[in-house]
């Protein structure tokens, strides 16, 4: 017994008008292909994904989203080759399912990204369901014939529907649960005298419906949307994201301003967490208890420590920040910065691989790149840690309680040591012991009475 998941994402996406693929567009922040594949059960054999419109994007994002564990089953890629139909799509799929000894085979769309975990395991747990909608206007969508008992009786698409079949309002959402020996036969045996020419899936719904019982499961709209043009995709994103702030409003967090305020599915924010106007979080970002992240701040894969300030129009990418600490306003922190309690970044402060102990300070105009900063460290306004040779990267080890004056350029690889003081101004090349104070500056001269001299100099007139 094993059911599996077949994702239809072959389409061109011609509407979408781009050099992308409709399926990886993204809503709030995630490709519409990794909704639809991160609302699959973990419970699945595997899940097949049909492609080949831009099909090496398409898997390289399979293999990414793979390698980053953010899949919950084993997923394949089936080049479909020329696309001939959604029933040609999945009939590609034959030798895959028959390797994977699929019993089940549940198929969705990869440009329908909001269906809910929830009903796609009511359809992992069905035997034979089709996901329908009742729509005022049924304009565009295949109609849906049941019997009295609600089981589906005919299939029919929009362009060879009868004037009376038109008037149907049961639609299909283009999402099945079939049982495989049955709707193999019958994709087996599809024709494609139709008015599109093309090789209907659901003809094949129809025929595995006559032997065994298919049923609709009628779902809000909203649940089937597909994206076809960037009109849907900014309606989605919109459904989306209101979503997501009613989710974590009720979890506890407070909005100041929710229309302005975007969360990506991924994201988990604990309660108390304050968001003030126009921040934006994407992929797995964590904040903790009681943090604030201030107006336009963008947050991508980082964490957020308990009671937090990230103050405004900072950006943090891939970056951990321990509890306590205040970040910005203004501030950058890039890949690979991991901050301890009690950290303070300041104005216009990039970091990037830079690790920071407890209660270090870096609070004014700073380059930290490829640096570990021990606890307790202050870095002064304007310091720079020169870790780029123009060929290779090299690290800046700086100690604890090192005190680091202003516009100091550390020359990479350079190590401070514990208790060590930088004179402002320097140019550090050498390592600094523990405990002494380095400076590199040229002595101060004054030269008394040079401006006055200077002046009557250039206002003598010459001779002749
Ligand atoms: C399909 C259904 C229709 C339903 C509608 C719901 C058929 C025949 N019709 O129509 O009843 O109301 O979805 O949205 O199935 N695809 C491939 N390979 C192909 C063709 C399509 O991968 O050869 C993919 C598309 O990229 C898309 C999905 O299958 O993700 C659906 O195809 P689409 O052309 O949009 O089907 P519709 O005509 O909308
Ligand atoms: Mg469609």
């Amino acid at each position: 017994m094993s059911t599996i998941a077949v994702v239809l994402a072959a389409g061109l996406g011609t509407r979408m008008k781009s050099g992308l693929p409709k399926v990886l567009h993204p809503i709030l922040g995630d490709p519409s292909l990794l909704w639809v594949l991160r609302s699959l059960p973990s419970s699945l054999g595997a899940a097949l994904v049909v492609v080949h419109h831009g099909q090496e994007k398409v898997i390289a994002a399979l293999e990414a989203w793979q390698a980053a564990g953010l899949l919950p089953c084993p997923v394949e890629a089936i080049p479909q080759g020329e696309p001939l139909g959604t029933g040609h799509a999945v009939k590609v799929c034959t030798p895959a399912l028959d390797r994977l000894g699929a019993t089940k085979v549940v198929i969705l769309s990869g440009d329908v990204p909001l269906l809910p975990a929830g009903t796609v395991a009511d359809l992992v747990a069905s035997e034979g369901l089709i996901l329908g909608m009742e729509l005022e206007r049924p304009t565009g969508y295949g109609r849906v014939l049941t019997d009295a008992q609600g089981q589906v009786r005919d299939m029919v698409e929009e362009k060879d529907a009868s004037p009376e079949q038109r008037e149907i309002r049961l639609v299909n959402g283009g999402a099945y649960a079939l049982p495989w020996t049955p709707l193999r036969a019958a994709l087996q045996a599809l024709k494609n005298d139709n008015a599109q020419k093309e090789f209907y899936l659901t003809d094949a719904v129809v025929a595995v419906a006559k032997a065994h019982p298919v049923s609709v499961s009628v779902r809000p709209e909203a649940e089937l949307l597909g994206m076809n043009s960037r009109l849907d995709q900014a309606h989605l994103q919109g459904l989306a994201a209101q979503a997501q702030r009613e989710a974590w409003m009720r979890e506890g967090v407070t909005f100041l301003h929710p229309d302005s305020t975007l969360i990506g599915p991924r994201v988990v924010l604990a309660r108390d967490v304050v968001l003030e106007p126009g921040v934006r979080l994407e992929g797995a970002c964590v904040v903790g208890e009681g943090a604030r992240l201030g107006q336009g701040s963008i947050l991508t894969d980082s964490r957020v420590g308990e009671g937090t300030e990230v103050r405004p129009y900072s950006v943090l990418d891939r970056a951990l920040v321990g509890p306590r600490s205040h970040i910005g306003p203004f501030a950058r922190l890039r890949e690979g910065t991991d901050l301890a309690e009690g950290v303070h970044i300041g104005n216009f402060v990039e970091t990037k691989k830079a690790i920071f102990g407890p209660g270090a300070k870096a609070n004014h105009l700073a380059y930290i790149g490829d640096a570990e900063v021990g606890e307790k460290t202050n870095i002064g306004a304007g310091v720079i840690t020169c870790n780029y040779d123009g060929v290779n990267k090299h690290k800046t080890t700086i100690g604890k309680r090192v005190f680091v004056g202003s516009d100091t350029q550390l020359v990479a690889p350079v190590t401070l040591g514990d208790d060590s003081l930088i004179a402002a101004g320097s140019t550090i090349t050498k390592d600094v012991p523990a405990g002494a104070l380095a400076l590199s500056r040229t002595p101060q001269t004054a030269k008394e009475g040079w401006v006055e001299k200077i002046r009557r100099a250039r206002h003598t007139p010459k001779n002749g």
